[in-house]
């Protein structure tokens, strides 16, 4: 568990950023680069959104047979990274640290708040595998709207969401002439840390 004023700045920081961001017009304020490695070293990065951030760190949600669920089972470590481009002069927030599930009550509850469509689309889609035609997820779709009609949709066991605990937070603000402010906070033999970088 993460502890200390250092750390706790930094989340502090990152939340109130989050807020100013929801409120600056951004049209994806939650959206996020999620970079993750495979067993072999190789590495894939794609696009989720930020569901929760706290002092416990990051949460996003996913299918857990998909390429990046089998990524973080063989190598539980993740990169994220958000910008806001309309939000001062720009800002971008890098975390980075190990990758574990929520739990199944975290996931249920989260699981509950989706919209419908989004439950079934949940059932319906084999996340990172071979669709042969498009027809193809119509049909899931049609069938567990079937399966679960007048009923409330729960939550697919292959579905749920994972918590990135950050052992680094870094905050860069856009300055003029490329002179951008970059903090980071890294956690240093179990304390945490600040100082600035170059840009
Ligand atoms: C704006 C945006 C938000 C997305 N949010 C999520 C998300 O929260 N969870 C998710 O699994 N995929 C999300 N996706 C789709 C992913 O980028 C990706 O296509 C999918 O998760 C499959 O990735 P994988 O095959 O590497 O596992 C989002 C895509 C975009 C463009």
């Amino acid at each position: 568990m993460n502890t200390g004023a250092m750390y706790q700045e930094a989340v502090a920081t990152t939340q109130a950023l989050l807020t100013e961001a929801a409120q600056s017009g951004e049209p994806e304020p939650t959206a996020m680069t999620l970079a993750t490695v495979d067993a072999q070293g190789r590495v894939s990065a794609r696009i989720v959104l930020l569901k929760q951030f706290d002092e416990r760190g990051a949460v996003f949600y996913t299918n857990c047979e998909s390429d990046k669920a089998a990524q973080l089972a063989a190598h539980p470590q993740a990169a994220l990274c958000l910008h806001w481009k309309m939000l001062r002069g720009g800002i971008q927030v890098r975390v980075e640290g190990r990758v574990e599930r929520t739990s199944a009550a975290e996931s249920d509850a989260y699981f509950a708040t989706r919209p419908r469509d989004s439950q079934i689309g949940a059932w319906a889609s084999l996340q990172s595998q071979t669709l042969p035609a498009r027809i193809d997820l119509d049909a899931r779709i049609a069938q567990f709207e079937h399966q679960f009609a007048a009923k409330s949709v729960p939550r697919p066991p292959h579905w749920g969401g994972y918590r990135v605990v950050p052992d680094l937070i870094e905050i860069w603000y856009g300055q003029r002439a490329r002179l951008h402010e970059r903090v980071r906070y890294e956690c240093v033999d179990g304390l945490w840390t600040k100082r600035l970088l170059y840009p």
